[in-house]
């Protein structure tokens, strides 16, 4: 029997838990805005903000959305991690996607897999036995280069820095060095010029390897599971990332908060994202990505879903996000 999920009555607000409360800082019983006050109340856009006259899963008006601006040379990269310690909630799956999509629109992308567990290697095909280098021997070797690791991902414009098991030694063996907290941002610097945007792929924890990406990173995403408890945890990520901002990364930004896995036929998915809207407002991106098998059934198949399943609604949802990253902080 799977764990029984505290269900909201219809019209009611389930009470949030104190952390949860703390995390969002915002009155917990506040009503959700009428529709006419949404564009107001909820997205504090500038008014110059085309909008499609529709009403987005976020409960806000969906901006009007533009193809990333076509580049013709490649370089300052953007460097976003995406960080969630809470397990299974679609980091590995919004790396993969979302660097295919910024790909098909033509921007060089380089994925980073921080994670021990070589999710996202294996998510395109790799095989974590048969790795001759990896993002290990570029954190722990000064002879390893980026060029000794980097490997093709099988998507035309997006290469990978591939990762296994090793990993999780760097993780004990960084906190001797010296800058430990640095080692990734040393480590990558020559690929800035070379990729327009990296994306590094965080293990679900808050230790060193995730406080070296963030150290690393011009901006953070924050993918989130549209269920009751993806709220749990919140406070901690934040004043991590608040944290390494403070003391490592001064520029260092949240560039969106991602809802995923939304099943919109449910009242708490819808919940979870009003709440979400409430506590980052503008940060939450207006694309969600909702629940479907097509992404277990890519990972298996080694592909992103822009390949796999090319006209599915979650190829659309990836290519929608990349759309929005790019107006958000690439092309700004
Ligand atoms: N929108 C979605 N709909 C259905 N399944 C999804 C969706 N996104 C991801 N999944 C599946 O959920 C599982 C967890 O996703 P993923 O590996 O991306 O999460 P993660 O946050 O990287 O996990 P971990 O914390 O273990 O690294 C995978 O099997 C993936 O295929
Ligand atoms: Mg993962």
């Amino acid at each position: 029997m799977p764990p029984r999920m505290p269900v909201p009555a219809p019209g009611n607000h389930v009470p949030l838990g104190a952390e949860e409360a703390e995390t969002l800082q915002f009155p917990v019983e506040r009503e959700r805005p009428r529709m006419e006050e949404q564009a107001v109340v909820t997205t504090g856009a500038p008014a110059t903000v085309e909008t499609t006259g529709e009403i987005g899963p976020t409960g806000r008006p969906m901006p009007f959305l533009p193809d990333p601006r076509p580049v013709t040379e490649h370089g300052s990269a953007r460097v976003i991690s995406m960080c969630n310690q809470k397990g299974g909630v679609g980091k590995t799956t919004t790396t993969i996607n979302l660097g295919a999509a910024l790909a098909e629109f033509g921007r060089k992308v380089l994925l980073v897999d921080f994670d021990p567990q070589g999710s996202l290697s294996v998510g395109l095909g790799l095989n974590p036995h048969e790795m001759e280098r990896t993002v290990y021997n570029l954190l722990m070797d000064r002879e390893t280069t980026i060029d000794d690791v980097v490997v093709a991902s099988g998507v035309p414009g997006m290469d990978l820095l591939p990762s296994n098991i090793d990993l999780s030694a760097a993780e004990v063996q960084l906190v001797h060095e010296v800058a430990r907290e640095q080692t990734l941002q040393r480590v990558l610097a020559p690929a800035i010029e070379r990729y327009d945007v990296i994306l590094i792929d965080c293990q679900p924890s808050l230790g060193l390897l995730t406080v070296n990406a963030l150290t690393a990173s011009h901006g953070v995403i924050v993918p989130l599971e549209c269920e009751y408890f993806a709220l749990r945890g919140v406070a901690l990520l934040k004043s991590t990332i608040d944290k390494v901002q403070e003391r490592l990364n001064p520029g260092l930004e949240v560039d969106g908060v991602l809802g995923t896995m939304f099943d919109g036929r449910t009242l708490h998915g819808r919940e979870v994202l009003d709440r979400l809207v409430h506590a980052w407002g503008d940060k939450v991106f207006h694309t969600v990505i909702r629940r479907t098998v097509k992404f277990s059934d890519s990972t298996v198949a080694g592909e992103p879903i822009t390949s796999y399943a090319s006209a599915s609604s979650g190829a659309e949802a990836y290519r929608q996000l990349a759309k929005e990253v790019a107006l958000r902080c690439l092309d700004a």
